[in-house]
């Protein structure tokens, strides 16, 4: 019988430690972990508050809530979340957030890069899974921008993602990619996903998506559990 809380298989995720990627060495954990199954109790709750999300929240260009659009090539961002049988899960909680066209954050850290900020902008964002599994988000794509790991470091354009599933107890937190970015095999994060599940990362272009004269479309599947789960993160980039 399948286990559908069961412990999380490490395979396809990163590390604790990756040494290249310089925050992982002292986070990470020096012993091993010790699993907890999860019990009804964990599993059904207490969940997110469906009711508190509104349809204009998924939509980052508009939802400064300033009525004047945000500044950046528009994009179409959607996908399937669905479990190791393919099956969609609906009513899971996804919270996005990223930086704006220039690769800065709306966030009281932020504040080396010098890129501008944009007032109608806030990078955040959410929805809820419809009754396939389906997500969407109107955003920004957004821009690379620098941090101190190394020498020339720059993140590749990436959207962090946060799945909320019915309760605290079963959450996954990853970042999307876009395709045939040349930073990719030079982040550290990206690189310390094992290399037979990086391409999970990556949305892909899809002219079905993409809106004619408006915007372009992509594509990101989130599987939660099996041989081709999603990679999470165990660190903050
Ligand atoms: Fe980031």
């Amino acid at each position: 019988m399948l286990r559908p809380y069961g412990p999380v298989v490490r395979d396809d995720h990163p590390p604790f430690s990756y040494p290249d990627y310089r925050a992982t060495v002292k986070r990470a954990p020096r012993s091993d972990l010790v699993s907890i199954l999860q019990t009804l109790s964990e599993t059904t709750g207490p969940g997110p508050g469906w009711s508190e999300v509104s349809e204009e929240d998924s939509d980052l260009t508009s939802n400064a809530g300033t009525g004047a659009a945000a500044i950046g090539e528009r994009i179409i961002v959607t996908g399937r979340v669905s479990d190791e049988m393919g099956r969609g899960i609906p009513r899971t909680l996804i919270e996005i957030w990223q930086a704006n066209a220039a690769g800065r954050y709306v966030h009281w850290r932020d504040t080396e890069f010098d890129a501008p900020l944009d007032p109608n902008f806030l990078g955040v964002g959410r929805c809820i899974t419809d009754e396939q599994g389906d997500y969407r988000f109107v955003t920004i794509k957004p821009g690379a921008y620098p941090w101190r790991n190394h020498f020339n470091a720059w993140r590749p354009a990436h959207i962090h993602f946060s799945l909320m599933g019915p309760s605290l107890g079963s959450r996954l937190v990853s970042q999307m990619y876009f395709p045939d970015d040349p930073l990719l095999d030079h982040d550290p994060i990206y690189t310390s996903v094992p290399a037979h599940a990086r391409e999970r990362l990556l949305a892909r272009y899809d002219r079905a998506v993409t809106e004619e004269a408006w915007a372009l479309g992509y594509r990101w599947d989130i599987v939660l559990r099996g041989s081709a789960a999603t990679p999470g993160e165990d660190g903050e980039g």
